[in-house]
């Protein structure tokens, strides 16, 4: 069931946080579903610009149209990741999303603001909410590339400002996370006084984290033992601090390189094993099984896992 990313929110809010998982095809889709009907977890399901064009984004809606009826138990939103302006306002249009986020977070804190707003106006208009972001997170981000050096967390006052002008719903922050396998160097973190901060400025908003892949030791190290180069130093966020963070507001983890490595080791080490193999299901139907595993297993550590009976009730009563 496709139900309001405005209704998750309001059922996770300072308890745990809905996982927002990328996806692109359809072994990502049915490992995505069933890895939720497993663990018992509401979710989002997302959508890139670059998800969108793939193949079709007729193709990608559709397929999340027949996971709804072969999952009937899945509760989830559909959302539009880091759109611009235009996808935006085709996404709200179309009918099929719970949610778009407008990522003006490049551009100057007035225009931010000025871009959010329109979208939020044509998104209201039909029930849509709005993730707009405030910040830069290091690493890359669509195209655009920022140092990480540079990266510029998100300001406790400035977020306040922000969600009162722009009419926002949710808002993502910069809070020492990137995207990519290449997080963190040494032992840097998420900056949980960071978020406290903006949490206290703005409660009851939900917080989202972008760049929130753990990328595993393990996983790197099979890929790597299988033929990958993945240079040293892939790092992500500790999933312990998932649930923590889920308490001070953030209520929507962004996970999309996890999932990627998922799929990078289980093809890399399913023709290493069977190099004589060429048949796609082999490798399709074990990802499907394997990306299930860790969306149950990230649920787990997001606190979603064991929230779908309950939140069916709530959303009765809505
Ligand atoms: O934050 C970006 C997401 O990981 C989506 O990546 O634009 O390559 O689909 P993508
Ligand atoms: P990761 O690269 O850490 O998976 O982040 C994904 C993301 O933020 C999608 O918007
Ligand atoms: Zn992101």
């Amino acid at each position: 069931m496709i139900v309001a990313t405005k209704q998750l929110f309001a059922h996770a809010y300072g308890k745990y946080a809905l996982g927002a998982y990328n996806i692109n095809n359809l072994e990502q889709i049915m490992g995505l579903f069933k890895g939720n009907i497993d663990s018992r977890a509401p979710f989002i399901i997302q959508l890139s610009k670059g998800a969108r064009s793939y193949t079709d984004k007729r193709m990608l809606e559709a397929m999340i149209r027949a996971a709804e009826e072969v999952f009937p138990e899945a509760v989830f939103a559909v959302h539009l990741d880091h759109g611009d302006e235009k996808t935006c306002y085709e996404c709200i249009d179309s009918g099929f999303y719970s949610s778009v986020m407008i990522d003006a977070s490049h551009d100057p804190f007035e225009e931010n603001i000025a871009i959010t707003r329109r979208v939020v106006e044509r998104a209201h208009a039909k029930g849509i909410s709005v993730e707009a972001e405030l910040g830069m997170l290091g690493g890359v981000e669509e195209d655009i590339q920022v140092d990480e050096k540079n990266a510029l967390l998100t300001d406790p006052d400035e977020a306040k400002e922000f969600v009162e002008r722009s009419g926002c719903d949710s808002l993502a922050c910069a809070i020492g996370t990137s995207h990519g396998a290449y997080k963190f160097s040494g032992n840097q973190g998420l900056h949980f006084g960071r978020i406290e901060a903006i949490q206290k400025e703005i409660p009851g908003v939900p917080l989202v984290m972008h760049g929130s892949s753990s990328v595993p030791p393990e996983e790197v190290e099979a890929i790597n033992a299988s033929g990958g180069k993945l240079k040293e130093g892939a790092k992500g966020v500790d999933p312990n601090q998932y649930l923590p963070a889920a308490k001070l507001g953030v209520c929507k983890v962004n996970i999309d390189t996890d999932g990627r490595l998922v799929w990078t080791r289980v093809h890399r080490q399913y023709f290493q094993d069977k190099p004589e193999e060429f048949d796609l299901r082999g490798p399709g139907k074990l990802f499907m099984a394997e990306y299930a595993k860790f969306i149950a297993s990230r649920n787990e550590l997001l606190g979603s896992a064991g929230q779908l009976d309950d939140v069916r009730e709530f959303l009765k009563g809505q």
